[in-house]
């Protein structure tokens, strides 16, 4: 299973708005997919009563113990993909699903302030080495205003623009907030509009990044084993010869 969470201190960035687009890009990319509340506001659940259709399932969890032993419940249950939406701010409950996420996403608006609001999620996700990648939301849909934005978080990472900024950006349009309030996703509401497109784009971002994740992490696994085996041998060869000269 993969776990996305999207955390940001900033309130208002677009962490729910995502969570749920993203969800349905997936499920119609044919996952599985569980959204975890982990925000009291209950903007995802409120969200899914507004909602015919129960699929995803959104399942709070506001108590940061009660994360890992569900998200590995779920796993062992052969979900997917559980994306988490969090509070604004830095819970211990959003430490913890970040702790235990494949990658973390971090929207903010092209403004100063939600760019200065990602650094405490960013030294979190580092801290517990998780990928991570920003979103650049609620965009113009041109402009010198998103290429600063876009330098400043590559700055603050220290890291090259491609690996830390998700493709493409989310523009701001009213379909995400109609979405919101009919109940529906971005891709339900308006299949084929642009605001659809873009985030069915991001999820393969997101995709493509998981992927090489695990291929990342199945090659750095073969290393390790290779030189477990290694160390087993010789350490075998030099006990052989030590009885060997004991004799
Ligand atoms: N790309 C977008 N275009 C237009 N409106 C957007 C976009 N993304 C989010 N919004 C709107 O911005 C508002 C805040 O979004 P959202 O609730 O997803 O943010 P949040 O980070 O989850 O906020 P909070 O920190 O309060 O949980 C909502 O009204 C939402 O519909
Ligand atoms: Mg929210």
């Amino acid at each position: 299973m993969h776990t996305i969470v999207l955390a940001t201190q900033k309130g208002g960035s677009g962490k729910s708005t995502l969570a749920i687009g993203l969800a349905l890009a997936a499920r119609q990319a044919g996952f599985t997919v569980r959204l975890i509340e982990t925000d009291p506001q209950g903007t995802l659940s409120n969200w899914q009563r507004r909602r015919s259709n129960e699929d995803p399932v959104v399942e709070p969890i506001y108590h940061a113990a009660h994360i890992e032993p569900r998200l590995k419940m779920l796993a062992d249950s052969g979900l997917q993909l559980a994306i988490v939406d969090t509070a604004a701010g830095l819970s211990a409950a959003t430490t913890a699903a970040i702790r235990h996420s494949d990658l973390c996403l971090i929207p903010a608006r092209p403004s100063v302030a939600d760019i200065e609001a990602t650094v405490s999620t960013l030294s979190v996700a580092r801290a517990w080495k998780r990928p991570y990648g920003f979103v650049l939301n609620q965009t113009p849909i041109r402009g010198q205003r998103i290429d600063n934005a876009a330098d400043v978080l590559a700055e603050e990472a220290s890291l090259d623009l491609a690996d830390v900024l998700a493709r493409p950006l989310i523009v701001m349009r009213n379909d995400h907030q109609d979405s919101l309030a009919a109940g529906l996703a971005v891709s339900e509401f308006a299949p084929n509009g642009k605001s659809a497109d873009e985030i069915r784009r991001l999820w393969r971002w997101i995709e493509t990044r998981l992927d090489l994740e695990v291929t990342t992490n199945r090659l750095i696994d073969q290393v390790i084993s290779a030189a477990d085996g290694m160390l087993h041998v010789a350490g075998e060869r030099a006990s052989g010869e030590i009885t060997a000269l004991a004799s």
